[in-house]
């Protein structure tokens, strides 16, 4: 579904991507690890255009996403969360919700799916009509993804939706990513929560300041030593 090629990004000549290659492939939970800095992030604001890519391509079902704008990306299915919450804080959870649909025209599936986006968030549901900047932050993230999934994506990209979660909110947010993945989307997601991320991925990336330093299946990368050591510890 995304595939990138030899990627490199770079910050005023300092390279933050050294010529990257990784697929998604379709229907799948792709997940990249990696410590800070190692250019995770990055990674996904080249997928939706916000740095300049300095060479290498990346596609999405086989079009060049350097050509497509940010609207129409969102019209081809593509949905970012981004690092932080980035909620429209005056604005109330129902209208952020209903800001993630803003492209569709399908009045019928857009209700439909804040009914499904309310089933997988109750906590959303009780507060509609709270501004979105008095949520708490595990609320204001439920409500960043819940706003991602109103766009009905195919391919939903997420940067560190476990960020300041506590340990409970982190299980059922894992919970609902496999559900949505399970329902036919498929996930990128980047996460500093290694162990968690690698045990519901088909396909992991470690990354390592600019570059791959291992891929393979969520099980694999789970068992390897080096891995271990690195990026799954021993829980404090
Ligand atoms: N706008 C920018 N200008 C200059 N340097 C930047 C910019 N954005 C990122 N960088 C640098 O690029 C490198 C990769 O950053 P990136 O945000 O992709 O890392 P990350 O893997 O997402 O890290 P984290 O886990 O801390 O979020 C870092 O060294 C960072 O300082
Ligand atoms: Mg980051």
């Amino acid at each position: 579904m995304i595939k990138i090629d030899n990627l490199v990004v770079a910050y005023g000549g300092i390279e933050a991507l050294k010529g990257i290659s990784l697929e998604v492939p379709s229907g799948k939970i792709v997940t990249l690890v990696g410590a800070n800095g190692a250019g995770k992030s990055t990674t996904l604001k080249s997928i939706v255009g916000l740095v300049k890519t300095k060479s290498g391509t990346i596609s999405y079902e086989g079009t060049d996403l350097a050509k497509l704008n940010t609207e129409i990306m969102v019209k081809k299915g593509i949905a970012l969360v981004p690092e932080g919450r980035k909620v429209f804080a005056d604005l109330t959870v129902l209208e952020n919700l209903k800001i993630g649909a803003y492209t569709r025209k399908d009045k019928k599936g857009v209700e439909e799916d804040l009914e499904k986006v309310y089933s997988l968030f109750p906590r959303l549901k009780e507060r509609t009509w709270q501004a979105a900047g008095t949520l708490s932050g595990g609320e204001q993230q439920m409500l960043a993804i819940g706003r991602a999934l109103m766009s009905r994506p195919k391919l939903i990209m997420m940067d560190e939706p476990s960020l300041g979660l506590a340990p409970i909110v982190v299980k059922e947010l894992f919970g609902i990513i496999k559900k949505i993945n399970e329902e036919g989307m498929t996930v990128l997601l980047i996460e500093q929560n290694a162990n968690a991320a690698l045990k519901i991925a088909d396909l992991g990336y470690i990354m390592e300041t600019g570059t791959i330093k291992l891929k393979g299946t969520g099980k694999e990368l789970l068992a390897n030593e080096d891995i271990k050591k690195a990026y799954l510890g021993e829980a404090l």
